[in-house]
């Protein structure tokens, strides 16, 4: 067997656990905690078939985001010259002019280049600006929750994964970006066809259309420029004048869209039904709204929407407990293993958002870790903090129209993503 980037693993155990078995998928939570007491450095085997490491403690998870000799790009790791990734993007339609774009995003970078262009677009993606939008968020949600009626099905129930959940984030960055609104339909295709469709066809065409489209955005803002962050980035230089280039721009605004977009809508849709699930959590949000920026917290830690993290490759031999992992292996960090471990957190499977949180540097690795740390995550925070309290505000008498055990979740590791939520709205 061959690990995903086409190297022979020299393991033979590897394969033990594999990310598809159907209790994991089930229960990730006890699945994964399982495994966190028994064998915290894991060998397993991926969708694919391709081998990897899994680590599910919440102090090797930091170790794995953290230390440089665990790389993104395996192409930083000595003797491996090919990425498979970018095949497998061929292979499912994209043209190969447009793979890089997909392939060579800033999750993908290692220091220097990493560093380089985290710095120049922090600059640009500041706590400031997120800060700055924040009635535009109200504003998108309430519009959303006013429209809610109108997408009521014949028993009188809507789903608010579809008409709730998603919507919200993709229209959030097309107003950050500085979308117009005539193009902002079209976004929202290309935002479902990438994230929720499934079909690798639709998301190649998104991807081929998103790409000519942010091009020529960027061609017409430097032509006329304005003061979204699309002008930000094109903008942003530092010391040495050093700037992004067009194709980083291109790719850029794509990320944004396919890091913020999916991730988001299921903090939300989880999140929405983990406090209907649990009323007296809820109550505690409603009886005060200044609860909500630890509440969204705790909802990260306790149903975030990325169970496990891309794989990072080992630059070189190195032994995480106990475990030997060689040059070349890839290793997938758990965060749903992390965000539980006892060492950590007490009674980490209880919800309570009143749990003390720090502001910065907060404990749960809901948002990942170290330099890699998640450039939007002020800013899904607050779609949290918005979309919660003003749902519970607008719909107080919202209840679920299924029973929980009914409800189905998409059957892939590393994602937490309910397939629909069906509510009854209430008055
Ligand atoms: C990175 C989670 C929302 C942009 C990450 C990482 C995680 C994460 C775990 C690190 C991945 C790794 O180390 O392999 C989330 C969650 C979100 C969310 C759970 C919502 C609840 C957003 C939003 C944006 C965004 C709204 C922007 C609009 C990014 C970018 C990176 C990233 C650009 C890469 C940073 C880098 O490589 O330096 N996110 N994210 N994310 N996220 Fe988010």
């Amino acid at each position: 067997m061959s690990t995903p980037t086409g190297h022979d693993s020299p393991a033979d155990d590897f394969g033990a656990v594999a990310l598809t078995d159907p209790a994991l998928l089930a229960d990730p939570y006890a699945g994964y905690g399982r495994l966190r007491e028994t064998e915290p450095v894991a060998p397993a085997r991926n969708m694919d078939g391709s081998h990897l490491w899994i680590v599910t403690r919440h102090d090797d998870v930091r170790t794995v985001l953290d230390d440089p000799r665990f790389a993104n790009d395996p192409l930083s790791v000595p003797g491996i010259e090919t990425d498979k990734r970018a095949d497998l993007l061929i292979a499912m339609g994209l043209p190969a002019e447009y793979v890089p774009y997909i392939a060579d995003t800033v999750l993908d970078t290692d220091p220097p280049d990493h560093t380089r262009l985290r710095k120049l677009v922090s600059r640009a993606f500041t706590v400031r600006r997120v800060g700055e939008l924040r009635p535009r968020v109200e504003q998108i949600t309430d519009d959303l929750l006013d429209a809610l009626p109108a997408h009521a099905e014949a028993d009188g129930t809507v789903d608010l994964v579809e008409h709730f959940a998603y919507p919200l984030p993709i229209t959030v960055i097309c107003e950050m970006v500085g979308v117009p609104e005539a193009d902002r339909p079209l976004w929202r295709r290309w935002g479902a066809d990438l994230v929720q469709s499934q079909s690798p066809e639709r998301m190649g065409t998104a991807l081929v259309e998103m790409v000519d489209h942010i091009g020529a955005m960027v061609e017409q803002r430097r032509a006329e420029p304005g003061d979204d962050l699309l002008d930000a980035l094109i903008s942003v230089g530092d010391e040495d004048g050093d700037r992004l280039t067009g194709k980083e721009l291109i790719t850029l605004v794509l990320t944004l869209v396919i890091a913020g977009h999916e991730t988001t809508a299921n903090l939300i849709g989880n999140g929405t039904l983990a406090l209907l699930s649990h009323p007296d959590q809820l109550a505690l949000l409603r009886r005060d709204a200044g609860t909500a920026p630890r509440a969204v917290h705790e909802l990260m830690r306790w149903c975030g929407p990325i169970l496990g993290t891309r794989p990072r490759w080992a630059t070189e031999d190195v032994t995480l407990g106990g475990k030997l992992i060689r040059r070349g292996e890839p290793v997938m960090a758990m965060i749903v293993g992390a965000n539980r471990d006892p060492r950590r957190f007490e009674d980490p499977d209880r919800l309570d958002i009143a749990r003390a949180y720090e502001t910065r540097g907060e404990q749960h690795t809901g948002f990942g870790h170290g330099m890699h740390y998640c450039l939007g995550a002020a800013l899904a925070r607050q779609e949290g903090e918005v979309a919660f309290t003003r749902l519970f505000e607008r719909y107080p008498e919202l209840s679920l129209a299924v029973a929980e055990h009914e409800l189905e979740w998409l059957p892939r590791p590393g994602l937490r993503r309910l397939i629909r939520l069906p509510v009854h709205l209430g008055r």
